[in-house]
């Protein structure tokens, strides 16, 4: 592709209690980095750009994607965040509505047994794992549920359509943070070592450009 952009989705209430996994909404500042993203990718982007959004399965980036999915008429495909939590009034930056495609193979890394607790109730609760992810967080699978190394692999058809519609479109995936680790070392050649550590900090926007060796990174900082 020419160039793949990707953010995190915003603030949820999880994030703001600790919790790992689940699938709660935005918080109110979520929501406010999700009204804010048009005019964020208005300003990267031309208005002629043909915007393909992909987000997960899962509520909080749907939630995020629903103001940047709007055309320039305000009308929303599949989604009306005509109201949300803080009243914002949504702005479309471009001529013709960017496509959302829901992706199931983007949903956050499954934590399996740990899903919904904090990183302190799974020391307490199950220490040999905690003890166990520390030592290899690369391999190291949830009870139930999933590792980074089987995460890369879930990710590998999307991977592929990336490189398959960046030829025409634009592709701004609204993820999660262990999924786009995944996606981020694919494209600048991470290891296992470094993968499950990569920083990809919520209310950011990531630019990769592929170049012959390595990536081009841009990145915006929204603040909210
Ligand atoms: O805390 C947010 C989150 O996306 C969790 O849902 C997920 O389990 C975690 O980050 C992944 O990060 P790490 O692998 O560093 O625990």
């Amino acid at each position: 592709p020419k160039s793949i952009y990707f953010t995190r989705h915003g603030e949820s209430e999880f994030n703001v209690e600790g919790k790992i996994g689940g699938d709660s909404n935005l918080s109110e500042r979520g929501w406010l980095y999700a009204a804010k993203l048009p005019d964020v990718m208005g300003k990267i982007l031309p208005p002629e750009t043909k915007l393909q959004i992909w987000t997960s399965s899962l509520v909080r980036t749907i939630q995020t994607a629903s103001f940047a999915a709007m055309s320039a008429s305000g009308v929303s495909p599949g989604i009306s965040p005509t109201v949300t939590p803080t009243g914002a009034t949504p702005r479309a930056p471009f001529h013709r509505a960017p496509t959302l495609v829901s992706w199931k193979a983007l949903d956050e890394l499954d934590s399996g047994y740990c899903d919904g607790l904090t990183y302190e109730e799974i020391a307490e609760k199950f220490p040999e794992e905690y003890a166990a992810r520390d030592a290899d967080k690369f391999y190291f699978r949830y009870r139930g549920g999933e590792s980074y190394a089987d995460l890369c692999r879930r990710i590998e058809p999307v991977i592929m359509e990336l490189e398959r519609v960046g030829a025409d479109d634009t592709v701004l995936i609204v993820g999660h943070q262990a999924v786009l680790r995944c996606v981020y070392a694919w494209f600048q050649g991470y290891g296992q070592e470094e993968l499950p550590y990569l920083k990809v900090p919520l209310h950011c926007v990531i630019k990769l450009s592929p170049r012959a060796y390595g990536c081009q990174v841009e990145s915006w900082t929204v603040d909210i």
